[in-house]
Formats: C-alpha cells, structure tokens, sequence
C-alpha cells in the first residue's frame, strides 16, 4: 500500500533571495525526501510558499519605495525561478497572499475563537504620537539591555542574537521618525497556549523518531512554560481580523503562516480537480514531515500542533527534521555583509547537480557546517567527475566500442560479480533507510563508495585488456557494471535528478527516471539492449573558480 506523504518545507520570506544556506538547511533535504517518496511510489506532497505578510515585507517596501505587494510578488517569482533551476520539486509553492490562504486562516482564527482557545484581552504596545498609530515591534529600536548596541529592534538584537520585547529596548524610538514611542493600551486576540501545554509535553515526550536537538529544544521549551500570545497586529498588511471592528487589525504572520501548509495542500488539490486531495494528507493514514532551520523550531512543534489540537481532526506533525546552520567560508552567512552566496547566482554560474551534490555533502544535520568554494570545486572534480562520471564514460564508452552499444551477455559469473551485485543489493537498502530517517549525508556516503566499489572492481577486471584475450570475460564484467551504473542512477537520482535523468537516456531507457521505483531489478539491462548516446555527466572546474568566488564574498554587490 502506498503511504500518504505530505513533505511540508519552511515558508521563506518574501523580502529577501534565498541563499545556499536555505537551500542545505531546507529545501534541498525536502526535495531529496520527496524524490526519493515518489521513487517509492508513494503519494507525496510538497507544499511551501511565501511567507508574503508581516513586517519584513512592509519594511522592504518602504525601503524601496514600493508596495508590500509588489515586493511579495516579485519574490515570488524569483523563488520559482529558483526552484526550476536547482530541481525542487514542489507539487505546489504558493503564497499567503491568496484568497484561499486567507479563507483557511479566517476559518481557523474563527474556530479557535469559538472554542475560547482564542480570546480578547488588552496589551501595552509602542504608539508614536507624531504618526498617531501603534508600532509593530519592527518598527521601534533602541539600545540593548544586554550587549548594549544601538541598533537593536522590538523584537530582537541582531548584534547579540537575543530575542526581545519593545519594553525591554533602552531609549526607544520609532525607526521612521525617531520620537519616543509611549505606551498604550491597545486590545488583541491572544491565542490560549497555556491550555495545550501538558498535551504538548505528553506528546513531544513520545517523539523519539525526532532529532534529540528537536525534541530535547521542544521539551525545554515547554518545560519552561507556555504563556498565551497575542496573535493579531496593528498593522494593516497581512489577513484580515474576520470579526467586525477590528477592520485595522491584522493577523499575526507566524500564525497565519504555519496555517500555509494546510492551505497550500487544499489548493494543490484544487488546481489538480481534485479538491479532497488535501484530506488524504491531512487525516488519519498520512505523515507530516517539515523540513526547516533551527530557528523555526518552535512554531513548528510547539505553536502550529497547539492550534491543530485546538482546531481539532487534523494530524500533527509526524517529524520536524529541522537543520541546523551553514556558514560560508567558515563565517556567519549575512545577507548585510554580503557574506552570502543567493541562489539565483550560484545557478547562473554552476550546473544545479553539482550544487546539490555538495550541499547535500555538508548538510547541517546534527551540527553546523561549512561550505568553501575550495570544497565545491574539489567534490565536484574528484568525485562527481573522477569517480561516478568517469565511471559512467569508462563502461559506456567501451559497450560502444567493442559491442555496438549493446549490452554484453554475462558468460562468467565470479565471486567479484557476486559480491558487487550484493553490494547494490544492500545499498539500496541503506539509502533507503538513510532517507527515511533524514540522514541525507549517510545516503550519500553509501551512494558514492558503491561508486568506488565498482571502479575498483573494473580496475580489477581490467575489461580494456580482456576484450583482446577473453572477450567473453570483458563482456561479463561490462554487464554487471553498467547494471551496478543504473542501480547507482536510481540510487542517486533524489540527490541528482538531472544528471540521472541524462543517464536514464544514456543507457538507452525512456520516460521519466521516477517512473522506475525504487528498484534496480525490474529495469536490468538485458544482453542486447541498445545504450544511447554517450555524453559527459559533469564537467570539470578549474581550480581559478575557488578563488573568484571567494572575491566575490562580502565585496558590495
Ligand atoms: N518566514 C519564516 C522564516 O523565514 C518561516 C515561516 S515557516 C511557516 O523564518 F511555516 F511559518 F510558514
Ligand atoms: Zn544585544
């Protein structure tokens, strides 16, 4: 039977390019996941889309002296790009900008407050008598209580990376006008935490499927109590307040946008013409796996399954893989130093496999990493084009030369062609179980010293030295290696979706390589079989781009 199963990826703001940061820590292990599911031949569906409200986004605008909207949508289109370009697969990537995300949040907001898990109350908030209105906690900086830098904003200190209150701020004032702010009282709708801790801590206690950093965070985070939060804004960008008088209000953005995952999987089903699609990964036989930075953790464990539980009928999340953090040339990615590589730029310069491959090789998975220039050239070069790339020339090539691009026929089956057939055999068994437990890094280590294990078993059989002495040997071992190369592009295909989808060609088979399944048997290659035209899988660096690169690196743009 297959699984229902609904690959959820953080939703990026729409203020801002998103970085190969994003990309290792996120989106690249949900694309991975997804391929490999569909592989499987289960039923997924991978949602996100862009986190269009909030503050960011009217900061941005001002700033360029364009609309919230206009700045929404124009990152939303670069992010496909984005997507297109490095292979992430999405079913749907939408945004909370839509008619349909607002009716799904309004309808949640609406249930919680009938269930008294929403309710009014009044707080004190930062109002700017010159501009005669309330300030989002964005909108107000000050000097930090803690490492005292002038810079520091209502909600947090970039400088020292502490999470504050507007209270908290030293010498307060509007970052538009720079008055000082004086508090107010102002009413809101605060949603009822404080009601789902002990069912929270009971659960989370039970998640030893989870990452021990996530769940050891989330119980911390509970342990420490569950205070109610005010979930509603006076601002007026964002969704609607669907209760009348409250027409100046917005809806916060953290909670509306975990709401997104929920709409988005309502609206993939809409635009497929199936509008109950959403149901099969929303209730009973599906699992919820969300793919996101460290950062977010919280919302994702504790905030969204407390407004599911409240809500009522939906299921939790079923793991929060969450990743830690990638530095850049051992540095702290900042987007204001430009210490940072955007991915609309790395795609412009590099092939999209190459990029995956890497990041996928460092993925911060238990701790954070690294990436260097020098490293991408150097994984590039020695591994994809030294050990699978060569490996994939070396035996089509001599299929070409010596057997007409057909298969050989296998006359002397010895123990080496056993033991590298078991060797496939248990690979595809490890990545799979590597996958499924989102240990990206793991898989791939398996993938590439399969790799190794049949060059070394071609070096040992020397084909190009048999096929003048004992043809029958050559061919023999050209069989076993070009069917060890297609378990490899199968193996490697969530990893490197188009350079397996070359192979596929290559080896002379049709469609789609995720139309085979996770399988190698069912597609062998049979003596006879016509290969395809053989062309090169990778390209080679030269070592000079390291160093352009790392020019580029924190210089203006
Ligand atoms: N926009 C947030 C960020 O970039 C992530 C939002 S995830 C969501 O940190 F689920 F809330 F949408
Ligand atoms: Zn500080």
């Amino acid at each position: 039977m297959p699984e229902n199963i609904l690959v959820c990826a953080a939703w990026p703001y729409a203020n801002g390019s998103i970085h190969l940061g994003h990309v290792a820590g996120c989106y690249l292990p949900a694309d991975i996941f997804a391929r490999y599911h569909r592989l499987k031949g289960n039923n997924v569906l991978m949602v996100s889309g862009s986190d269009a409200h909030g503050t960011p986004v009217t900061i941005t605008a001002e700033a360029n002296g364009s609309t919230p909207e206009e700045v929404a949508s124009s990152y939303q289109e670069e992010f496909l790009q984005d997507w297109k370009d490095l292979g992430i697969s999405f079913d749907l990537f939408t945004s909370t900008h839509t008619d349909n995300h607002f009716s799904v949040s309004q309808d949640i907001f609406l249930k919680l407050y009938e269930k008294d898990f929403i309710y009014k109350d009044t707080m004190s908030q930062p109002y700017c008598e010159d501009h005669q209105r309330f300030l989002a906690d964005r909108y107000v900086e000050g000097v930090c209580p803690h490492c005292h830098d002038g810079g520091a904003r209502g909600d947090q200190c970039d400088a020292c990376g502490n999470t504050l209150d507007p209270k908290d701020l030293i010498d307060m004032r509007h970052r538009d006008c720079s008055a000082n702010p004086v508090f107010r009282e102002t009413e809101h709708f605060f949603l009822r935490l404080s009601a789902f801790e002990q069912q929270l801590l009971d659960w989370t206690r039970q998640q030893n499927h989870w990452k021990p950093n996530v769940k050891n965070f989330t119980v911390g985070f509970l342990e420490g109590g569950l205070k109610d939060r005010a979930i509603t804004r006076d601002i007026t960008w964002g969704v609607p307040v669907p209760i009348p008088g409250y027409e100046d209000k917005r809806i916060y953005v953290w909670f509306e946008a975990v709401i997104g995952y929920l709409s988005a999987a309502i609206e993939a089903g809409d635009e497929l013409g199936n509008p109950d699609l959403w149901m099969d990964f929303w209730k009973d036989n599906a699992r919820s796996f969300y793919f996101m930075g460290k950062d977010n953790i919280p919302f994702h464990t504790v905030i969204w399954p407390a407004m599911l539980l409240g809500y009522g009928g939906y299921n939790l999340p079923y793991d929060v893989p969450a990743n830690e953090y990638v530095n850049m040339e051992s540095q702290k990615i900042s987007t204001s130093r430009n210490w940072v590589i955007n991915l609309k730029d790395a795609v412009q310069r590099y092939d999209p496999d190459p990029i995956r491959y890497t990041l996928s090789a460092i993925m911060p998975e238990t701790s954070d990493s690294n990436f260097t220039w020098d490293e991408f050239v150097r994984r590039n070069n020695d591994e994809l084009v030294a050990t699978f790339g060569n490996l994939v020339n070396r035996v089509l090539s001599m299929i070409h030369r010596n057997f007409d691009g057909q298969v050989p026929s296998q006359n002397n089956v010895g123990t080496s062609e056993v033991e590298i057939n078991k060797l496939a055999e248990a690979t595809l068994i490890s990545v799979s179980e590597s996958i499924e437990l989102c240990k990206f890094r793991e898989g791939l280590t398996h993938c590439m010293s399969l790799a190794r294990e049949v060059n070394r078993y071609l070096d040992e059989k020397a084909p190009w030295t048999a096929i003048k002495s004992d043809r029958d040997s050559a061919g023999t071992t050209l069989n076993n290696s070009v069917n060890i190369i297609n378990c490899l592009k199968t193996l490697l295909h969530p990893y490197l979706p188009f350079s397996t989808q070359a192979l596929h060609e290559m080896l002379g088979l049709e469609g789609g390589v995720e139309k085979n399944g996770w399988t190698w048997k069912s597609q062998e290659l049979t003596p006879g079989h016509k290969l395809g035209e053989v062309k090169r899988l990778f390209d080679k660096l030269d070592d000079s781009v390291a160093e352009e690169e790392l020019n580029r690196l924190g210089s203006e743009s």
